[in-house]
């Protein structure tokens, strides 16, 4: 398959590590060495990795700021494709830019992906300055070095939560990561470990070993070239770092949506606003309440919210509790489908009857047909596959 076969390294074969030759050139070296020695082995062949370009490296780290890369990579190939360079993608409708997003979440990466292509194409060429990548849109520290060694051949060493592990691990930091004093330690210890000579092979190798070898649990340590001088793997400890000082609070949210139907075809949609999750994607109706609602009391919404309760012909609950976790909320949503004795051709001069959004929030119609053309959280999707199946099960 050729998705597979990205993954797959054509490399010459390796001795097994206990026949490699052995490093005895201080830790700091040894640590290096051997991590590149493990990627040239073990690291995966992927598309951004065969190129300079500082424009798709950017893209594919924006992708992978909060995605996999068995889920990035289909996305990244996608969007190299409909938008090749900077210029392209700066001219593109925002609209366009999120619909090729959809299913990634976290859309405010789509938007400042945008933005920084707009910067990028005004200046002209992607300049090799690192004040300059660091200033762009959604460009923190890791990804402005992982594009200033990648492209630019710079020597500025990554650390995100993957090198973060790996260095308290390997080198005994019980320090909390999550506090400054912890973040810089781990940047000095980051900083000095880097190969200066060699900084997008090191930054590459260390990204691979966090997401292959060195993961959250279950790392692989018997198998594992850096365990003779690993600290946490010598002290039985490894499940116990890196330390962090306090837990995330999740918050509940119970979202009620209604999926609108008129006889010929119509569905009610909305764009969310800013200030909150999903800015600028596309949603049904939506009742949002401190716990789940009952169809009762869904019922009573719909009789307060529609213009003309007696286009009213059916509700039912479609789906039920469907969950979706995001970085700190937890959701819950339901979807009714609400069927109504009404079509385009009914049409009063205020337009059709609408459900009330609430403040400000206006809805539109569309066709049914057409929803696949607007930009929805993954959530909603979830929904509507739950809809799409309960109808074939109806037939
Ligand atoms: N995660 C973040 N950046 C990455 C990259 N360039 N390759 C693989 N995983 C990554």
């Amino acid at each position: 398959m050729k998705i597979f076969s990205l993954f797959c390294k054509k490399k010459k074969p390796y001795a097994p590590f206990s026949q490699q030759k052995r490093y005895f050139c201080g830790m700091n070296a040894s640590f290096s060495t051997r991590l590149e020695q493990w990627y040239e082995v073990s690291g995966r062949d992927l598309p951004w990795r065969n190129t300079a370009d500082p424009y798709l490296i950017l893209l594919s780290e924006f992708i992978l700021q909060q995605t996999r890369v068995n889920q990035g990579l289909a996305y990244y190939l996608r969007i190299v494709q409909r938008f090749p360079t900077a210029e392209s993608l700066a001219s593109a409708r925002e609209e366009e830019v999120l619909r090729l997003w959809q299913g990634l979440g976290y859309y405010s990466r789509a938007r400042h992906l945008h933005a920084a292509a707009q910067r990028i194409a005004e200046a002209g060429t992607f300049p090799a300055d690192y004040r300059f990548v660091r200033a762009l849109p959604g460009v923190g520290d890791y990804t402005a070095a992982a594009i200033m060694s990648f492209a630019f051949g710079q020597p500025y060493a990554v650390l995100d939560g993957n090198v973060m592990r790996i260095l308290a691990r390997h080198f005994g930091i019980t320090s909390p990561i999550d506090t400054t004093s912890g973040k810089n330690h781990l940047r000095a210890l980051a900083d000095e470990l880097l190969d200066r000579h060699h900084p997008a092979l090191y930054n590459q190798a260390i990204m691979d070993f966090g997401a292959i070898q060195c993961t959250p649990s279950a790392p692989l340590c018997h198998n594992c070239p850096l365990c003779d001088t690993c600290h946490a793997f010598a002290e039985h400890s490894v499940e116990k770092l890196p330390v962090k000082s306090k837990r995330t609070a999740v918050r509940d949210r119970y979202l009620t949506y209604i999926y609108t139907r008129t006889r010929d075809g119509l569905t009610l949609l909305h764009r969310r606003g800013s200030g909150d999750i999903w800015q600028g994607l596309f949603e049904f109706p939506l009742i949002e309440s401190v716990n789940k609602l009952t169809s009762k009391q869904v019922d009573e919404f719909i009789h307060s919210s529609l213009v003309k309760v007696n286009v009213k012909v059916k509700l039912e609950l479609v789906a039920s509790d469907i969950h979706h976790q995001l970085t700190h909320q937890r959701l819950h949503a339901d979807l009714y489908l609400l069927e109504l004795n009404l079509s385009l051709s009914d049409e009063t001069e205020e337009g059709l009857p609408f459900l009330s959004l609430g403040e400000g929030r206006e809805g539109s119609w569309v066709k049914e047909s057409e929803i696949d053309n607007y930009a929805l959280p993954r959530l909603l999707e979830k929904l509507l596959e739950k809809l799409h199946s309960t109808a074939k099960q109806n037939k």
